[in-house]
């Protein structure tokens, strides 16, 4: 069995990760950290894993997290990851880092985008951008794991099979996403707060949000030119789920099947990618808990605008269940490991 830590493991990501890999055939969890919960165990953070880890909860310390484990997931906030993921590499460690903190090729983007200097510039050259349908053969000999955001998971699996044909007539991409509020991690806030968020919907960093230059930059990797897009996130009063709307501008003149047929052929093969027939609409309910990016396409003739709609749950394709897909390539287990569950309904 893979010994495995994850650092982090008290917040929203952390218990994902923590419930999928209790049921992995390959791991076993034998340190999980939280500087506020430490010395309580994991059935007391999280009631749902009760039955399922004998641990108790301890303060992030490399020696701690690194001495037993072989491989660690980081699930911290942006800006707290670089040290310890440092760290843990120097020690030998495979990583996957659910943060943003090693996404972003340029240091100089993101210290644009996060404020702050990258802390460690030679780490971040190493590290791999983890969206496995895009990046798989890499993610294979990595030792560190960039885990994709949320909101550029869904945009990219959406998106990409219209740049790879060369559908997309280079003209600004629009993408409109809504995320449920678990997006925003565990801690409480205002914004989130139950009375503040139930029965409401609003937009926020429209235009400004960190996700898009992450998103920037794995489509222009993809097209070998820069493409730009207008992405504006909206919050939703749900826990899971996140749907983005993606409007592509086209000069293409066929049919919608056909579109819907390149789509089946981009994503053959992809355990986790399931392309929808023309005519249906992707749900974030039929996501919910399970591993799947759900894909629904639509030709707007009249506007030369192919529509997508793309919806993953957040924490789990978009955090933890690609986190895991990660460790299973880079461990060399079957790809669905511990992974192949379909939703929950309703
Ligand atoms: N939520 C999502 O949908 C989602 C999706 C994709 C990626 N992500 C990214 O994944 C990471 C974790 O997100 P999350 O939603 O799980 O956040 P979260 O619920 O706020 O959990 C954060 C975790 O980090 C720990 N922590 C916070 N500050 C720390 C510090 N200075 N030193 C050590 N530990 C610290 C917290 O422990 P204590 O508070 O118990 O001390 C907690 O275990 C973030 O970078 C986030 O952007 C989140």
């Amino acid at each position: 069995m893979l010994k495995v830590a994850v650092v982090g493991a008290s917040g929203y990501t952390g218990g994902e990760l923590l419930r999928i890999l209790a049921l992995h055939p390959y791991v076993k969890v034998v340190a999980v950290t939280s500087e506020k919960s430490s010395g309580r165990s994991v059935a007391q953070v999280f009631p749902n894993l009760t039955g399922f880890y004998d641990l108790i909860l301890q303060p992030l310390s490399p020696e701690i997290a690194g001495a037993d484990a072989e491989f660690i997931f980081t699930a911290l906030p942006h800006g707290t990851s670089v040290a310890p993921v440092a760290e843990f590499v120097k020690m030998g460690k495979m990583v996957v880092d659910l943060s943003a903190d090693f996404r972003l090729k340029d240091p100089l983007a993101y210290e644009e985008w996060y404020g702050v200097k990258h802390a460690d510039k030679d780490l971040l050259q190493n590290a791999v951008y983890g969206l496995p349908e895009i990046y798989r053969s890499r993610i294979k000999g990595a030792a560190l794991i960039a885990n994709p955001g949320c909101y550029p998971t869904a945009s990219i699996l959406g998106i990409t099979p219209i740049i790879r044909n060369r559908l997309h007539n280079g003209e600004r991409i629009i993408i409109d996403a809504k995320s449920a509020i678990s997006g925003a991690g565990r801690s409480p806030a205002l914004s989130w707060h139950f009375p503040e968020a139930h029965e409401g919907m609003e937009a926020y960093k429209p235009g400004t949000h960190r996700h898009i230059p992450e998103i920037e930059q794995v489509l222009s990797d993809i097209a070998g030119s820069t493409i730009t897009t207008c992405f504006v996130p909206h919050l939703v009063p749900a826990n899971r789920g996140l749907l983005s709307t993606i409007y592509v501008p086209t000069d293409y003149s066929g049919e919608a099947g056909d579109i819907i047929e390149l789509y089946k052929e981009s994503y053959h093969g992809e355990p986790f990618v399931r392309v929808l027939d023309a005519g249906r609409q992707p749900n974030i309910r039929n996501v919910k808990g399970a591993n799947f990016c759900d894909i629904g396409i639509t030709l707007d003739k009249r506007n030369g605008c192919i529509i997508v709609t793309s919806v993953i749950d957040n924490l789990v394709k978009g955090a933890a269940g690609t986190a895991i897909q990660n460790m299973n390539i880079m461990m060399g287990f079957e790809e669905t490991a511990g992974l192949m569950q379909p939703g929950l309904f309703p």
